[in-house]
């Protein structure tokens, strides 16, 4: 243990996923375990700024494992871009003590880490959104709640379009990535899955589509969406006009982003939350803890930022043929 990490600082940022909870009291009892001090933060980068800090005690993070959403609360604080405001937050975490910072959040929340590491607060991000959308890592935190909340509200909504011979644009969350899409689009059994990496707008190859189940004795067509494309409704109102075939958009909405986690989601926020105190309290900074290739492993923020990431092209040439 260095001698020097006294007290660390745990704050979560930008939207909240499942798991984050979870994450929250891996950081605080592994941190404890190392005899170091715990602050929450709330309501992230805003909070800090307000000096929403708080000692955290082992108790404080009892039962919440099975939470969803984030007991320390979350915001979005654009002013942290500013250098004088990012040198006011520093100065925060000296006057309270706090000689390192965990933050839970997503790439943005990791520029506001690594500025805070610029002005002398050691800082760690651990991959908190269910998007998945973050280069350096395989797994993120809630990715795996999400998609099985939406998969479950998908086979609802998919026995209510069967029983009616409907056609359903279902519309999933992920504003910039179509992982949640593309997972549930397969494990729903879609007929068509639009991705915003994939999709070339070509409406009327959609329309065929349906066309040809229906003369096959398909008694539904699933059209999985995702956020990024959108327009769910205007897109059933053309689609309805040009089969004839009765069509119904559902948007999930913000119903994937809460709830209780799954035990993956649990059981990968324990152990990278547990991993980003240890290295914060071994001096560590500048660091994302990511799960990658089968290992939990760590990067620095700047190299992790510059990683890109794609849709797998065989997964998504298998979902569009099954
Ligand atoms: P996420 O962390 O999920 O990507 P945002 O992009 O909204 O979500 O970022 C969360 C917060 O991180 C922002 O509200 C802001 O406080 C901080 N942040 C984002 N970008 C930067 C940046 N370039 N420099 C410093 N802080 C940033
Ligand atoms: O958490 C990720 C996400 O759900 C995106 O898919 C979505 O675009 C975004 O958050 C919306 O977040 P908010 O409504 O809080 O800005």
């Amino acid at each position: 243990m260095s001698s020097e990490i006294r007290t660390i600082g745990v704050l979560t940022s930008g939207g909240d996923a499942p798991g984050m909870n979870a994450a929250i009291r891996a950081v605080a009892r592994e941190a404890m375990y190392h005899k170091v001090k715990v602050k929450g933060i709330k309501r992230g980068y805003r909070g800090l700024l307000n000096e929403e800090i708080f000692d955290m005690r082992s108790v404080d993070v009892s039962n919440i494992i099975q939470r969803g959403g984030t007991v320390l609360g979350t915001a979005r604080c654009t002013e942290f871009k500013e250098e004088e405001v990012q040198q006011k937050a520093a100065e925060i975490c000296r006057k309270h003590g706090i000689d390192g910072i965990v933050v839970i959040g997503g790439d943005g929340s990791y520029r506001g880490a690594q500025a805070l590491a610029r002005h002398g607060i050691n800082t760690i991000g651990l991959p908190g959104t269910i998007d998945l959308d973050i280069a350096c890592t395989d797994y993120t935190i809630g990715f795996d709640t999400a998609i099985n909340t939406a998969m479950d509200a998908i086979d609802k909504v998919k026995d209510t379009s069967s029983s009616h011979e409907r056609c359903s644009i279902i519309e999933v969350m992920g504003r910039h990535a179509g992982y949640i899409a593309l997972w549930c689009g397969i494990a729903n059994g879609a007929e068509d899955i639009l991705l915003p990496e994939k999709y070339d707008y070509d409406e009327q190859k959609i329309v065929d589509h349906m066309v040809l189940n229906r003369r096959l004795g398909k008694k539904h067509h699933l059209i999985i969406n995702a956020e990024g494309i959108g327009h769910s409704t205007s897109m059933a109102r053309r689609i309805e006009a040009a089969t004839g075939i009765e069509t119904r958009a559902t948007i999930l909405g913000y119903m994937q982003r809460g709830g209780s986690p799954t035990c993956t989601d649990r059981y990968y926020a324990s152990i990278m939350g547990a991993y980003a105190a240890d290295i914060l309290v071994a001096g560590k900074s500048n660091r994302v803890i990511c799960y990658k290739d089968g290992k939990f492993v760590d990067y620095d923020i700047e190299e992790a930022l510059s990683m890109t990431k794609s849709i797998p092209e065989y997964v998504y040439n298998v979902s569009q043929r099954i």
